[in-house]
């Protein structure tokens, strides 16, 4: 075993208590009461890579929480490996739900369970824990290595968009290293080749100029309710096919190369329904789970509200409504084009007895990574190497808005080298990360940077 797998293991313990310090910070970017928080990870994290010996370690301030960079660059004749995460983490919210307090992280038979654990501490640390193998043991790093971190991912990246149109020379590198994704199962090494985007928006209807009485009014004036609800059911027919006009227009469809691909893959279908306790499977007709789930467009209320909601009955008639809806983009969907065609579509069916507004929030394109790619071929080595099982190349249906923009404004191809399992609970309570797959993804990292220059291209 080299030394920098030797330092790993022997320095795991110390790795772990690192990551659980990290995870100790609420650094929820969408609150902002937790601004002060959001700051201290990215500390926490400049400390790190200064300690570790990394050159350049710099936090951006910017409108919104900061961005950090780092750099150990000392080849000319070598590729350069961007390696991207976010430190920001999503709201704990419904708190009484966690088992353990979410930013109290506690290890449960080899997980370690807190807010972030997977979604991106955990598996972003990896590779800064990687990095520091190689620095503090001793062993010349293979190839040059760049760190780019932000702490807004979980609320759209606005201000990192900007950051890298600002930044190509800082940022100049041969390809990006992301742990964001998840792998397909347990002991399943995967590359996520493709990742879903994003248009979010938001609606609001406005009937009487107050809550009204609904026997006085009740069948005389329009229910802002009712409305919405209509709508609602007016975006998806029974097959699951949304009616937004224009939707489908860009949509690359599935060849049939594509649909051998999903079908190889396995899929458990009483699991699937185990896990989630689900009545049934439930999709747009005439495509399976997997492409269901990463390879076609979704539409999906995300919150509503209108009306009483407290105990007991309220003879109330609302005065307003509202809703949020979220849909999943595929290739060649355009996030800006999609929130258009929903706001034409949503005036469209709208009755003229109310107000109806339409708002945008942030949204994110598609991007699918070509498979031919050189690095996606060092990363497969690497996750065979460490987990000794072939690695499966899929699609996902999450999103990362700022891998389409790598590839659009700095020209490169992301490597997404997930470590999570879809069990570790994203955005849900008891958030979980496996304290094994923390291990084995540090030396997988390690792994890819040595075997990296075996598979570069002329
Ligand atoms: N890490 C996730 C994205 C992800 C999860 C990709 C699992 C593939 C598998 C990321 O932090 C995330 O949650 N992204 C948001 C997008 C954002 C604009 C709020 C998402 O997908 O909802
Ligand atoms: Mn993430
Ligand atoms: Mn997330």
């Amino acid at each position: 075993m080299s030394n920098v797998q030797e330092y790993i293991d022997r320095n795991i313990k110390n790795f772990e208590n690192e990551l659980f310090e990290l995870l100790r910070i609420p650094s929820v970017s969408t609150d902002s009461k937790r601004k002060g928080d959001v700051k201290k990870a990215a500390e926490f994290l400049i400390n790190q890579l200064k300690k570790i010996g990394l050159d350049k370690v710099t936090l951006h301030e910017t409108v919104g929480h900061p961005i950090i960079t780092a750099e150990k660059t000392p080849y000319s004749d070598r590729p350069t490996v961007l390696i991207y995460g976010h430190y920001d983490v999503q709201p704990s919210d419904p708190d009484d739900l966690w088992d353990t307090p979410p930013f109290e992280p506690t290890v449960k038979k080899g997980r370690v369970y807190a807010r972030g654990a997977s979604d991106d501490k955990g598996q972003s640390f990896i590779h800064v824990k990687a990095i520091e193998s190689y620095l503090k043991s001793g062993t010349e790093l293979p190839v040059n290595v760049k760190f780019i971190l932000e702490g807004e991912e979980e609320i759209g990246s606005p201000n990192l968009i900007p950051f890298i149109k600002e930044n190509k020379e800082l940022l100049k590198c041969d390809m990006v290293l992301i742990s964001d994704t998840a792998m397909f199962g347990e002991d399943q090494p995967s590359i996520t080749y493709g990742l879903r985007g994003l248009t979010y928006m938001e609606i609001h209807v406005k009937g009487p100029n107050r809550d009204l009485h609904s026997g006085i009014y009740g069948g005389t004036v329009e229910n802002p309710a009712n409305v919405l609800c209509d709508m609602i059911a007016k975006m998806k027919d029974n097959n699951g096919v949304i009616q937004v006009e224009g939707f489908y227009d860009d949509v690359e469809p599935l060849t049939s190369e594509m649909r051998e691909a999903y079908e190889v893959l396995p899929f458990d279908e009483v699991e699937y329904k185990k896990n989630l306790n689900l009545k049934a499977i439930h999709g747009e007709k005439g495509y399976g789970t997997h492409e269901r789930s990463s390879a076609r467009p979704t539409l999906d209320v995300n919150g509503l509200w209108s009306g009483y909601q407290g105990e007991g009955a309220k003879t109330v008639l609302p005065a307003k409504a509202g809703a949020k809806v979220s849909m999943r983009l595929v290739p060649n969907q355009d996030p800006n084009k999609i929130a258009e065609l929903f706001k034409k579509y949503v005036h469209s069916i709208a009755p003229d007895t109310v107000e109806v507004n339409v708002v945008s929030h942030h949204g994110g394109y598609p991007v699918v990574i070509d498979l031919d790619f050189y690095g996606l071929k060092a990363a497969a080595k690497a996750f065979e190497d460490i987990y000794q099982k072939e690695v499966l190349f899929t699609r996902e249906g999450g999103s990362i808005p700022i891998v389409s923009d790598f590839k659009k404004v700095l020209g490169v191809n992301s490597i997404l080298m997930g470590f999570g399992l879809t069990k570790d609970a994203l955005h849900s309570p008891n958030e979980s990360f496996s304290l094994k797959d923390f291990h084995r993804g540090i030396k997988t990292s390690a792994r890819f940077f040595e075997v990296l220059t075996d598979f570069v291209e002329e």
